[in-house]
């Protein structure tokens, strides 16, 4: 029996305010969500991820935080929260919340204290430095928009480090007060009903800062004891963490040398992220095989979050240059397409030219490559960008409900809306949106909640091992399968525009009754495995055996 809800889940990435507006005052709220349950439950989500949903200034899209303990007034109450909870719960849904406590906002209270005086009992929780750090031009996460990581602070006549922004002061770890701080928040929302929380900045968090010092210490501890501070509370509890470092470093996120698996439970797979990125650009499946070579085992209960599209750019860091621009002359060829120089600021269904194969194909291979899959709201409609906005906003636009008025997203005047509603020719409100799609047994939409169901009942996906079966096939196709306690699939992906044909006859002893679970047309049979045909841009989710 397994109590890890996490290697099954579907997880679905919202931010409240571009959801449903419910009181049309243009801004998305939980009411507006709570009304769209039925939505997720039928699609097939069963874990809601919630972009911050605190009080903020909002300068970063709510990732700097200026009351922990409450909700942003513009979405509503607590009360709301408790019953958006216990709504979602009605439908098997869990929630999980971003925890974004590598920092505050500069409008923080405990940072108004900690500036005002050297003897404000918050002065400690943030990082300070009497004198100019000489590298406080370096490790700046936004380049171009943050012009260094130490701001001088008028009131104190100190400088202060942030990672981030400059609105974004570090909270200051070593301090015993933060580390139980950070525990306090987590009970709080786990008393609520949260299931968990997706981990903000991880790595920065743990972080020993020393000014002058770039290559700070990383306390590792910290999040041991968080986690099982998180599991005395509430035992299923998860966390899902953004920690986007070199893949050999991540397995120390997971848990310590024992190979106990006692930090982070679930890691957010920044690489299989760009090498998906890159192989759909090169339409060559060797980077993902590659990545699945190069990837370090986790230890148990262990699990990657795998995802196409998030709230940020598609970060292609940590490909070489000659890969990225690749990719950039593939998916971003203009300069507004991309970011900092190292990502792409589009939505997955514009930068496919909104091919409806390659998009199957896409999150084909998301979801049924190892981990859990994470969406981004939108992605199952195939919404576009608006790249006339800033930043990262171009792809944090409001959610496409229907062919009224602002995409059915709100009944606020246009010019109130939090963000404009996307109304370009071909990914406009009224040609792309959910009530269209719901009635269209064809739709994008429809062929979502069909291959999240299929997904459903392969759970070796989620729990099993995903291996590349290296087998003598056409370049193009990568031929990859997943085993676990409940049997076998096999994934066939053609990434290229030609039809290919493959002899898999040497998996024929393993296959009890082979079939065609999920593909991108009718095929034959499989029969002995031995003439399998993928269509270009194709792809085949065959199922070999079953042992329950
Ligand atoms: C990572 C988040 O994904 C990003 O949106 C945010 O700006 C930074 N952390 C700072 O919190
Ligand atoms: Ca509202």
């Amino acid at each position: 029996m397994s109590d890890r809800w996490y290697q099954q889940a579907v997880v679905y990435c919202l931010d409240i305010d571009t959801f449903a507006d419910s009181n049309g005052d243009g801004i998305g709220d939980i009411p507006g969500l709570i009304g769209r349950l039925d939505y997720l439950a039928r699609l097939g989500v069963t874990c809601i991820w919630l972009n911050p949903i605190h009080p903020s200034p909002d300068r970063d899209d709510g990732y700097d935080v200026a009351d922990f303990y409450n909700v942003d007034p513009r979405f509503g109450t607590l009360g709301d929260f408790a019953e958006l909870l216990h709504q979602a719960g009605n439908r098997g849904i869990k929630v999980i919340i971003d925890l974004v406590v590598n920092h505050t906002s500069d409008k923080h209270p405990w940072f108004v204290s900690a500036r005002s005086s050297p003897d404000s009992p918050y002065r400690d929780w943030y990082v300070w430095s009497e004198t100019a750090p000489p590298d406080r031009n370096q490790g700046m996460v936004f380049p171009g928009e943050q012009a260094e990581t130490w701001s001088y602070d008028r009131t104190a006549k100190l400088w202060y480090y942030h990672r981030f922004y400059k609105f974004q002061p570090d909270l200051n770890i070593k301090n015993p007060e933060v580390r139980e701080e950070i525990k306090k928040i987590c009970a709080f929302w786990l008393q609520l009903g949260v299931a968990g929380f997706r981990m903000d900045a991880v790595p920065f968090i743990i972080e020993e800062t020393v000014p002058g010092k770039p290559d700070a210490a990383k306390d590792f501890g910290y999040l041991t004891e968080l986690r099982q501070h998180l599991q005395w509370r509430k035992s299923d509890a998860v966390l899902l963490a953004e920690a986007n470092v070199e893949p050999a470093q991540l397995v120390t996120y997971f848990g310590d040398e024992g190979g106990s698996g006692n930090r982070i439970h679930m890691l957010f797979d920044f690489m299989l992220n760009a090498k998906m990125v890159l192989a759909l650009a090169r339409e060559d499946p060797e980077p993902i095989i590659d990545g699945l070579r190069d990837t370090p085992a986790l230890p148990p209960g262990g699990q990657w979050a795998t995802f196409l599209r998030n709230h940020d750019e598609i970060d292609l860091s940590r490909l070489t240059a000659e890969q990225r621009a690749d990719v950039f002359a593939k998916f971003g060829p203009d300069e507004d397409m991309q970011l900092y120089g190292r990502g792409i600021r589009r939505r997955l269904a514009p930068m496919l030219g909104n091919d409806r194969r390659r998009l199957e194909l896409a999150y084909s291979l998301q979801f049924s490559l190892r981990g859990t899959p994470v969406l981004r709201y939108g992605e199952e409609i195939g919404m576009g960008d608006d790249l006339a906005l800033e930043g990262r906003d171009a792809i944090r636009t409001p959610m496409q409900w229907s062919g009224l008025a602002n995409g059915g997203f709100s009944t606020a005047p246009a010019d109130q809306l939090v963000r404009p509603v996307v109304t370009d020719d071909g990914y406009g409100y009224e040609q792309i949106n959910v009530t269209r799609q719901r009635h269209d047994p064809a739709s994008l939409l429809s062929w979502f909640e069909r291959m999240i169901r299929t997904l459903r009942e392969a759970p070796e996906v989620g729990v099993g091992s995903c291996t590349h079966v290296d087998v003598p096939a056409p370049r193009s196709l990568l031929v990859h399968r997943a085993d676990g306690p409940a049997g076998s699939m096999l994934f066939l992906h053609n990434l290229g525009p030609d039809d290919v044909t493959v002899d898999l006859s040497s998996l024929e002893g393993e296959a009890e009754l082979p079939n065609d679970v999920l593909a991108d047309s009718e095929y034959p049979e499989p029969g002995k495995l031995d003439d399998l045909k993928v269509s270009g841009h194709g792809y085949r989710w065959i199922r070999l055996h079953r042992t329950v």
